[in-house]
């Protein structure tokens, strides 16, 4: 059986929104005169990021989308990342912008970043809704970061505990409501 607990607000939908539109100012930027920006969101975590920041970015996009997992164990520092679903598209020479939820320990993104490398696209930038600098493993930094958090365990805004709370438009912290402490 699953533990209660309830979801303490960190960050607002109106804050979220505000933070989007200055991130793609800034990608529109880099990205300015391009024939077409690729823009891969990782799956799943950051379908609604990808939803809203490519909204913002008036720039000709096309969007794919790559699924990753990743395996650890806490007697092991190394994690193996998988692909569990590739891009449809072709990347080289394109430019190429990845979009992460959360990079947390940094393998993923590590592991994301070298695959796409070597595929040969122009230019590859890397944004990130959050950043837990505490939790990094690897070393590994996204171009541009939303919000920088501290290391709790967050879910909403497409990101998720156990599949549930992904359509949450805010972003919050699990607290557990029954006796044990640790979370
Ligand atoms: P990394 O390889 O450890 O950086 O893992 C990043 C992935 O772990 C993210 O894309 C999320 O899917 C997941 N993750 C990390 N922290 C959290 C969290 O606080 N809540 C939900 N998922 C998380």
């Amino acid at each position: 059986m699953s533990r209660p607990y309830v979801i303490d607000e960190l960050i607002s939908a109106k804050s979220i929104a505000a933070r989007i539109e200055a991130l793609a100012r800034e990608i529109k930027t880099k990205f300015r005169g391009t024939d077409k920006l690729v823009v891969v969101g990782l799956l799943r975590g950051s379908f609604v990021f990808i939803a809203d920041l490519v909204r913002e970015l008036d720039l000709p996009v096309e969007v794919d989308f790559l699924e990753a997992s990743s395996y650890g164990n806490s007697t092991e520092s190394s994690r193996e990342v998988r692909i569990l679903k590739d891009l449809r598209g072709e990347i080289g020479g394109r430019d190429v912008l990845v979009v992460e939820d959360i990079v947390d320990t940094g393998h993923t993104l590590k592991h994301v970043i070298s695959l796409l490398n070597s595929r040969e696209p122009a230019r590859l930038a890397c944004c990130a809704l959050l950043d837990k600098p505490s939790r990094r493993e690897v070393d590994v930094k996204a171009d541009w970061i939303g919000f920088e958090i501290p290391d709790e365990f967050v879910v909403g805004y497409g990101i998720d505990f156990a599949q549930r709370n992904r359509n949450l438009p805010f972003i919050g912290t699990v607290r557990f409501t029954d006796t044990q402490d640790e979370t």
